[in-house]
């Protein structure tokens, strides 16, 4: 397994549109590990390949307490949504230090592979159905930023980028 590097808000290949899995095979398994430990050391529930610069469709979530009950959904697809809506607090390991309301669906069935090729239906709800949401927004090229004012958005932007840039400073 390997650590991968984290693609971070404004980068434009955050905005490419991941293409399907054609085959769920050992390098997909391998991805899948290499995102799975990309996101443990980063601290975050969920990650999308788009985030680490991979344009295909495969998410990484674990929203358990004790970090032990990995979701891998390939090529996912909502096939149900429930009419509720809930607003919820979001963060993204693409966008460090942001936290901002967002509306989703309450509930999602999602029907994605998994890491054997296996296609599974998913009822979702609570944090799960917002990380799904949210996680499949980022294969769609949508940072959750975009849910957001252009206001706010050129703000937090001009935040990333200014940080970044003293990064680069730093010895
Ligand atoms: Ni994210």
């Amino acid at each position: 397994m390997a650590k991968l590097e984290i693609l971070r808000y404004p980068d434009p290949r955050l905005h490419k549109i991941a293409r399907p899995v054609a085959k769920v095979d050992d390098r997909i398994r391998a991805l899948v590990d290499d995102m799975h430990e990309t996101m443990l050391a980063a601290e975050g529930v969920g990650l999308a390949a788009t985030q680490v610069d991979v344009h295909e469709r495969v998410i990484v979530i674990d929203t358990s307490p004790a970090r032990d009950n990995l979701l891998v959904l390939i090529n996912p697809e909502i096939v149900a949504r429930g009419e509720d809506t809930v607003i919820s607090e979001e963060g993204c390991l693409s966008v460090p230090e942001t936290y901002e309301r967002v509306e989703r669906h309450a509930q999602v069935t999602v029907r994605a592979l998994d890491r054997d090729g296996r296609s599974r239906d998913i009822e979702t709800d609570g944090l799960l159905a917002v990380c799904v949401q949210h996680e499949m927004d980022h294969l769609q090229g949508k940072v959750f930023v975009q849910y957001l004012s252009m206001l706010k958005r050129t703000r937090i932007k001009a935040k990333l980028l200014k940080q970044a840039r003293e990064s680069l400073r730093e010895p």
